[in-house]
């Protein structure tokens, strides 16, 4: 068990989701590294501490003595990694410069985060690079990486990442790590969890965009299919072109959607016909992706996003992964985008959490953080070593 105080410093430290995760668990930050300037002026109006420090210009040295490491490191810090199988692949990445830290100070324990398919990266042989390098440092992890999403623990976001935690084989009569993770998800409520009443104006949709859904939501309301599970490429319904030029996945979802059309055929011509032929929809606009099984009846129900590859629809207990913030969800039946606050409240940042000015940064800030929640559920966990 860790003592009641204890330190910790903060890599890639963003705006400090880890930070106030640890803060949470009684613990004291002795240094933070940063190298965006805006996430630094997020981090300093928060903590009052400096995190302008680029990590690969900073001797481990110059860190001051912690008992945790905590760093949810970038994914392209493994643009390199694993092409081998050796200690010399990690040199000049991002990871080296937390195993060089690490091997300096030999903290008892770190968490480490990072995106979800760091496990396939590479054929599973960064995953193996990372293992080894921990491993023989004398670090006890899990053999397998751990997945959560805030969505296990009842928080309405839908964000897998792994988690590396660790624990100094010297330090702990343990012979193996285990971390529970909940298997089933809590019962989420409609994410009133997280929003915070009616916002200013400029959160609302605009009327081409209430236009587009509302026509999705007639498309979807006349169907004789309670649920279409493959994304909806309205341009090609009245087509009849010959497909076998097209990939095969490509021909199949043609397929699908000439079926669709030939099984709804009269609704479908009526709706496009009242749709102007959908001349007024954006092209990406004319592809529909419905990602919510039975849980709701209607586009207004749940939570929307405008992607390349489409409009897509979720649950409303869902909120997709904040990483894309051109993409800022709509909440369907209030017809209006998320708020920085309240994508702060998704990811489990305080009340009085100050973010950033800049509403564009702030998402931006968000979408790259640790769900504080998630954090301590783990670092817990991983405290009782
Ligand atoms: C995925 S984000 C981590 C966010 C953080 N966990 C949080 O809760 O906000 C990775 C961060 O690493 C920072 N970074 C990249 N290269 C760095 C370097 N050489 N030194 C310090 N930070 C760096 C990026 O600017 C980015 O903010």
């Amino acid at each position: 068990m860790i003592e009641s105080k204890f330190r910790f410093i903060d890599l890639f430290a963003g705006i400090g989701g880890f930070h106030v995760a640890m803060s949470h668990l009684d613990g004291q930050c002795v240094f933070a590294s940063e190298i965006d300037e805006y996430a630094i002026e997020t981090y300093r109006s928060n903590f009052g501490m400096d995190a302008n420090h680029d990590i690969t210009q900073t001797p481990e040295t110059a860190i001051p003595k912690h008992e945790v490491l905590c760093a949810g490191f970038p994914c392209q810090a493994f643009s390199k990694a694993g092409k081998q199988n050796g200690f010399e692949d990690t040199r000049g990445t991002l990871f080296f410069d937390i195993l060089r830290i690490l091997r300096h100070h030999q903290p008892k324990y770190f968490l480490l985060e990072n995106v979800r398919n760091l496990i396939s990266h590479n054929g599973g042989a960064t995953w193996r690079v990372i293992h080894e390098n921990l491993n023989q440092l004398g670090y006890l992890i899990p053999d397998k990486p751990i997945i959560f999403s805030p969505h296990q623990i009842g928080i309405p976001q839908l964000r897998e990442r792994v988690f590396i935690p660790g624990v100094a084989k010297g330090k702990t009569k343990r012979k193996a790590i285990e971390i529970e993770v909940p298997k089933s998800k809590r019962n989420v409520t409609r994410s009133a969890l997280i929003l915070n009443g009616t916002p200013p104006k400029e959160y609302l949709i605009s009327p081409y965009e209430e236009y587009v859904l509302q026509a999705w939501d007639e498309f979807l309301q006349g169907l004789n299919h309670r649920v279409v599970g493959f994304p909806i490429w309205a341009e090609e319904f009245t087509k009849e072109y010959d497909v076998s030029p097209l990939p095969a996945w490509k021909q199949v979802f043609v397929n699908k959607n000439r079926w669709l059309y030939q099984t709804n055929r009269r609704h479908i011509d009526q709706w496009l016909n009242r749709y102007d032929g959908l001349k007024k929809f954006v092209p990406t606009h004319t592809k529909f992706e419905w990602q919510a099984g039975t849980s709701i009846g209607s586009v207004w129900d749940g939570i929307i996003q405008f992607r390349p590859s489409g409009i897509r629809v979720k649950r409303p207990t869902e909120f997709p992964a904040l990483v894309a913030m051109v993409h800022i969800p709509i909440i369907g039946w209030e017809k209006r985008r998320l708020t920085p606050r309240e994508a702060a409240n998704l990811q489990s940042f305080p009340h009085d959490f100050t973010i950033h000015s800049n509403n564009q940064q702030a998402y931006k800030q968000l979408g790259n953080s640790v769900n504080v929640e998630v954090i301590k559920y783990i670092a817990k966990q991983l405290f009782e070593y």
